[in-house]
């Protein structure tokens, strides 16, 4: 298995990007550059959501050891970073109320990242060969070629307990 293309290594790859984007938005001078570093970083969380949604969470709920309860909770957490995301296009770039909304989607992230990579990687990586990993690696850059800029993707809500009883 190339291991840079295996699906846990570019998931990890995203997370380690929305760190740096969230601490670029420390170092901003303006709101030209917080306008642009929060546009590229909103979109990326937001595609990387509906990567794993797409990709990861479909094989997890079924083969994990607690699939289903880290699934339900992942999407949950993937709806409130969406819904601040959401939230934060409401007000202007670098006022109060987009503050709060860029540092709610900031919180709700730096948690799901912890519990995505201490629970639900573990588990997957558990119950998947080499060779699955690295085929869903290949469909996670397919994914994010066919959805260039967020191209034919919804970013709406799910309902976890209806994914799961989905995907299950
Ligand atoms: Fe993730
Ligand atoms: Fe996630």
């Amino acid at each position: 298995m190339s291991t840079v293309d295996e699906i846990t290594a570019l998931i990890l790859d995203d997370h380690a990007a929305f760190r740096r984007g969230f601490a670029r938005l420390d170092d901003a001078r303006d709101e030209q550059e917080l306008l642009a570093i929060w546009d590229a970083l909103a979109l990326h969380l937001d595609i990387h959501a509906e990567a794993e949604e797409a990709i990861l969470y479909p094989h997890l709920v079924k083969h994990g050891d607690d699939g289903e309860d880290e699934t339900a909770d992942a999407i949950g957490d993937h709806n409130k970073i969406r819904d601040a995301i959401a939230e934060s296009k409401l007000h202007p770039v670098g006022s109060e109320r987009w503050w709060a909304a860029v540092g709610t989607a900031r919180r709700e992230n730096s948690e799901h990242l912890a519990e995505e990579e201490d629970e639900a990687l573990p588990d997957f990586r558990r119950h998947a060969s080499s060779e699955l990993r690295a085929e869903l690696g290949h469909r996670w850059l397919t994914f994010y070629g066919e959805h260039k800029n967020g191209r034919d993707l919804p970013f709406r809500d799910k309902d976890p307990q209806s994914y799961v009883a989905d995907h299950r």
